[in-house]
């Protein structure tokens, strides 16, 4: 959560930080901030509310100077508002920081703190950081061992050890005005080199168009940026060679374009990045899919007896669509686990289990811990990410990328169906080794490859999708109904509806409707049956017939030419027909669509949904 930006060099600093701020945005809203150093003197705007409100105070009160720092807040510790925003002040003003994460010790650091006298003015675990790097300075000041900067990255590395949990930092010193001091431990942080001039952010978003030169910080580095220099050192390790790695981001990949919202923008980007996620990853020759980076000998994957999928939220849903592929294709048998509860379970696992991470961010931290304690066990343990350089990518032990560009609208949508593509890829791939034949593996191919056109032309729904929701969007409840590889579309959908419309919604198998939630159905309950052609088409249909005969509304998914269908249900919206295993691409597009337009229509903020934020680097 939280967006961190800092600069130091040549230019003016406080538009660089501004624009920096709405590109990380989409990690925190609660409210912002920035402080820019000069002339010995720190000057400090910020505000609840979004980065824009900052825009306006800051374009009536400027700030000049070539050195400065900036958050963007998604609040733990504290309530919103305009004291509790970053950045915070340390000791009587002559430190200053903006931080992700959060202080697990922050109260009692606090009143070890103010027993010696330092005054809090907010209720944040992160003004505790502030006051102990005061504290720290001054400490080492009267010691009289240490100057200049060594006095100031002591201060910091006996201020660190005072921690726990997890931050990503960066402070200004009054009385260092030539230096930004930035650290890590479990909140993501990128560095970048310019000409005469260094960033920092949360991640690589805001550094696009300035530089392409990137170094990703790790835990417990602590990074001392000047103009001209940088200079990384670990915690306890010394000086560390900065690793600079070439940044393949386009400003304007961030960029709205022509559309309202970044999640439609998204949900249309898909036909495009879905074959990015195949792009040069088919072996035609050997009807097998191939990838890059699993870092594992062929030996190796053919002794894999099991798999664990591990992710949060909308990578959960994608994992149990792998789940059934994987099981179905290379007969692996494969678990779903919250990484939440794995990071604290100790499921029994046979030698040859192997892990993935599923994560668009790479940065979650529950999918990032429930990874760690799988490494700790020595299983192999890989990441299907979409973020290049996020900490999960980095600390797999090998992985596959989404290649989806930057998802920035705080629903996914182009990240489940790339991830799904990639699950289904890695099917293929495990299937091929075991049991699969090659007349089976050259058909996954062929059909894999019409995919991108069939969702261009699923995307053709969204006017059906905009006149159901136009329909429905006053309703309270809504509940979503599929069978097998559709039961994670439905669960999928559900989440979409709550998260951006507040809408309660509710995903279930369509046949295990009977066994409860049936008794939610009324008049005023819309059913959102995804009933593509399947193997048990007719099974769905008696589910959506007993909804039917309870009054409830039925809004359909369905495959085109399903005359059935229209007979059945109150409305339909139109899918291309698919085969049975691919259907998740192309029946999540009208769902997405459908909670698009619900959200709209109910004039809901849809790529800032109250309460969220896109990257969850909490616990
Ligand atoms: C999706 O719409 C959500 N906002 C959320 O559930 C998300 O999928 C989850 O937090 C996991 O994020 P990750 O894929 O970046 O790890
Ligand atoms: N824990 C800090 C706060 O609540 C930082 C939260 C964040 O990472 O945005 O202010």
């Amino acid at each position: 959560m939280c967006g961190i930006i800092g600069y130091i060099g040549h230019q003016q600093v406080q538009n660089i930080l501004i624009d920096g701020l709405h590109r990380l945005e989409y990690r925190g809203y609660d409210s912002a901030g920035i402080a820019v150093l000069e002339g010995g003197e720190i000057g400090l705007r910020k505000k609840a509310g979004r980065v824009q409100e900052l825009g306006q105070l800051v374009s009536e009160q400027p700030l000049q100077g070539s050195m400065g720092i900036g958050h963007t807040r998604w609040a733990t510790h504290g309530e919103v508002n305009d004291a509790n925003s970053h950045p915070h002040l340390g000791g009587d003003g002559e430190v200053c920081l903006v931080h992700n994460g959060v202080i697990e010790n922050y109260s009692k650091l606090r009143k070890a703190l103010q027993a010696k006298g330092y005054e809090f003015h907010t209720a944040t675990d992160s003004e505790v950081i502030a006051h102990l790097l005061a504290f720290e300075v001054k400490r080492l000041k009267e010691d009289g061992d240490s100057e200049g900067q060594a006095l100031y990255v002591n201060a910091i590395q006996s201020t660190l050890v005072q921690l726990k949990g997890t931050y990503g930092l960066a402070v200004l010193f009054e009385d260092c005005p030539d230096k930004l001091f930035v650290a890590r431990v479990g909140s993501p942080l990128v560095i970048g080199i310019g000409e005469n001039e260094h960033f920092v952010a949360s991640d690589a978003s805001p550094l696009a168009g300035h530089t392409d030169e990137v170094v990703y910080l790790s835990d417990n580095e602590i990074a001392i940026l000047s103009a001209g220099d940088l200079q990384i050192i670990h915690r306890d390790a010394g000086a560390v060679n900065p690793k600079i790695e070439v940044l393949d981001q386009q400003a304007a990949d961030s960029e709205l374009g022509d559309f309202p919202h970044y999640m439609l923008k998204e949900i249309f980007e898909q036909p495009q990045t879905i074959e990015n996620a195949m792009r040069g990853r088919f072996n035609d020759d050997e009807a097998t899919a191939v990838f890059g980076g699993l870092n594992l000998t062929a030996q190796q994957l053919r002794r894999i007896d099991r798999v664990v999928l591990t992710a949060c939220g909308t990578s959960w849903h994608a994992g149990l669509v792998g789940e059934y592929l994987l099981e179905e294709f290379a007969r692996i048998p494969t678990e779903v686990e919250y990484a939440s509860e794995l990071r604290y379970r100790n499921p029994p696992m046979s030698e040859n289990t192997m892990i993935f991470a599923i994560t668009q961010s790479g940065e979650t931290a529950d999918t990032l811990a429930a990874m760690r304690e799988c490494k700790r066990k020595g299983h192999p343990t890989l990441a299907i990410c979409n973020t290049v350089g996020s900490t999960i990518a980095r600390e797999a032990d090998g992985g596959i990328y989404l290649h989806a560009g930057p998802e920035i609208g705080v629903a996914s949508t182009k990240a489940f169906t790339s991830q799904v593509t990639v699950l289904t890829l890695l099917a293929l791939f495990f299937g091929r080794m075991r049991h699969l034949s090659y007349p089976a593996g050259s058909r996954i191919i062929s059909h894999l490859r019409e995919i991108p056109e069939l969702v261009e032309q699923a995307l053709k729904c969204n006017e059906m999708c905009k006149y159901v929701a136009d329909k429905y969007y006053n309703s309270n409840n809504f509940l979503y109904l599929g069978r097998l590889y559709n039961f994670p579309v439905a669960l999928e959908g559900a989440l979409k509806l709550k998260e951006i419309s507040y809408i309660h919604a509710e995903g279930y198998p369509a046949a295990e409707m009977k066994h409860g939630p049936i008794a939610l159905v009324d008049e005023q309950t819309p059913s959102v049956f995804v009933v593509p052609r399947c193997g048990i088409y007719p099974k769905v249909i008696s589910n959506l017939e007993e909804v039917k005969a309870r009054k409830g509304p039925v809004i359909a998914i369905a495959c085109q030419g399903d005359d059935k269908i229209a007979e059945l249900a109150d409305d339909v919206i139109f899918v291309p027909d698919v085969e049975e295993y691919l259907q998740p691409l192309i029946a999540s597009i009208p769902l997405q669509l459908l909670s698009y337009h619900i959200a709209v229509l109910r004039g809901c903020n849809v790529d800032r949904p109250r309460n969220l934020a896109k990257s969850v680097t909490v616990e």
